[in-house]
């Protein structure tokens, strides 16, 4: 489902509630921000990416606030278009591997879903990307922090998205299977800067439960 052709405006989503445009939101971000840190990354398509993250950074918090502020949807809407721009060269990596099993098998938004997980990947893979890890932390505003997971956690919950699996109908005994199904995305995982095992996907699981 690639689309040949994309209208963007923003005028479009001035209506969106803010938990939808929160978690459209931190999809659009997540895909930039995986492209970014791909062992597939390129240049070019960086260039996108890195701004893609910054617009994500400077208006998503306003959209939240004022669904009408028009500067701020079309901030989102370029974000939105950039990460568009890093799926077709690039891709996603782990982020979006381990989000997809919470949407498959438990009905989970894809946004939603990919909130949740964008932190436990960012920080996993940061020991593998340190100076992008840093220039990520930088554009969301939050240049220096040294504890990734905390940092990009509370920046998500800043925004109102629930960021606990448990509340968003995941059951614990579930995880294992979930853990099996995400590491079996291999067009994802092996574009990811960091081997990640099995075992590792469930520590994330359990981590964001
Ligand atoms: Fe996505």
């Amino acid at each position: 489902m690639v689309a040949d052709l994309a209208l963007v405006d923003p005028d479009l989503a001035l209506s969106v509630p803010a938990a939808v445009t929160a978690a459209t939101g931190v999809d659009a971000l997540a895909h930039c921000v995986e492209a970014f840190t791909s062992r597939k990354a390129h240049p070019l398509v960086d260039l996108h990416a890195l701004e893609g993250i910054r617009l994500a950074g400077r208006f998503l918090a306003r959209a939240m606030a004022d669904g009408g502020d028009r500067e701020a949807r079309a901030g989102l809407a370029l974000a939105s278009l950039y990460g568009g721009f890093c799926l077709g060269p690039v891709n996603t990596a782990a982020g979006h591997a381990v989000a997809y099993p919470l949407g498959t098998r438990h009905h989970v938004a894809h946004g939603l879903a990919c909130a949740v997980i964008f932190p436990h990947t960012l920080a996993f893979n940061a020991p593998a990307v340190p100076e992008k890890t840093a220039l990520v932390l930088e554009a969301l505003g939050l240049r220096g922090a040294t504890d990734v997971l905390a940092a990009t956690h509370g920046w998500c919950a800043a925004l109102g998205i629930g960021m606990r699996l448990s509340d968003l109908g995941v059951p614990e005994d579930d995880l294992p299977r979930m853990a099996t199904e995400a590491h079996a995305i291999r067009r994802l995982l092996d574009n990811n800067p960091r081997e990640m095992s099995r075992e590792q996907i469930l520590a994330i699981y359990r981590a964001a439960l």
